[in-house]
């Protein structure tokens, strides 16, 4: 029987419905350029989400794009993509990114001398942009949206989110409260729905959270909201890359328990 999804054999694919997703890319040639963001994904994660729900030539889109790591990813995989991004800062950044590098045959980024990367990346509040693409046209949604509201400033008071965008309403990382973000969330997940091939897929990669001394368990929140717009959960996968995982922060230490979440949620629905 032909598969529909992908170019995968089947050892292949049944590695990959693993729940546990552990990977050890270091920085790639890009990672200077990209970590200006705060937030970036390595384009090899995203090569390999890419490759699993796409064939080769389908379009790819990331409406929370940053500076374009699905992009890359999409590139390295032989796939179109578009992005669509709030802040000009990082569509600056991953024009410098397409102009200054290339894919070599080997299949990894590099300088110049190698296959051009492509990617459109357009700019603007995806909440709105989605609405000007046409319907069932896209062959899968991999994402990686803000995690959450006023987390960087109210509550954890990292400083290292430089992708928060002050002041600008429509960045969800922005949101009054969980209750808000998820409503955008659900505005979202209800375009992706409308703009997706039917029986596609929509991939959203998203950490969970401390609030008020409690787990958030923020994945779980966003995948109700989602499969509550027509989309079916189909799995999750837990992941987690060695190479750049940050020390272990001593919150609490033998007082009481906090967790140190070093884990991402890679959630998956389909549509239909
Ligand atoms: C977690 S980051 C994505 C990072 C990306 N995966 C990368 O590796 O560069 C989320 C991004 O969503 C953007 N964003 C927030 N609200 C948005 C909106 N309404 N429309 C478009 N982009 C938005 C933020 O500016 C931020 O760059």
């Amino acid at each position: 029987m032909e598969n529909p999804l992908n170019h995968l054999s089947g050892s292949e694919w049944l590695y990959w419905t693993n729940t546990i997703y552990s990977t050890n890319y270091p920085p790639d040639p890009t990672h200077q350029l990209r970590k200006k963001h705060g937030a970036i994904k390595p384009p090899e994660l995203m090569a390999e989400i890419i490759a699993f729900f796409s064939k080769e030539g389908e379009l790819v889109l990331d409406p929370f794009a940053g500076v374009g790591s699905t992009l890359l990813g999409a590139a390295l995989v032989g796939r179109k993509a578009v992005g669509i991004e709030l802040n000009v800062e990082w569509i600056r950044i991953f024009r410098e990114i397409t102009s200054g590098f290339t894919v070599g045959e080997n299949g990894f980024i590099q300088g110049q001398g190698g296959r051009k990367i492509e990617g459109l990346m357009l700019h603007g509040d995806c909440l709105e942009e989605l609405k000007k693409l046409p319907a069932e046209q896209v062959a899968t949604i991999i994402t990686d949206p803000p995690y959450g509201c006023q987390h960087r400033v109210d509550f954890i008071k990292e400083t290292n989110f430089s992708m928060y965008n002050p002041g600008e309403e429509k960045d969800l990382g922005n949101s009054r409260g969980f209750v808000e973000y998820l409503e955008k969330i659900a505005e979202f997940a209800r375009e992706a729905f409308r703009v997706l091939v039917p029986r596609r897929y929509l991939i959203v990669l998203i950490g969970d959270r401390y609030q008020n001394g409690e787990y958030y368990p923020l994945s779980m929140k966003v995948a109700e909201t989602i499969q509550k717009t027509g989309f079916k959960w189909k799995g999750m996968r837990i992941w987690w890359n060695q190479a750049t995982q940050r020390p272990l922060k001593p919150y609490a230490i033998r007082r009481c328990y906090v967790s140190n979440i070093t884990h991402q949620n890679i959630l998956i629905f389909r549509k239909g």
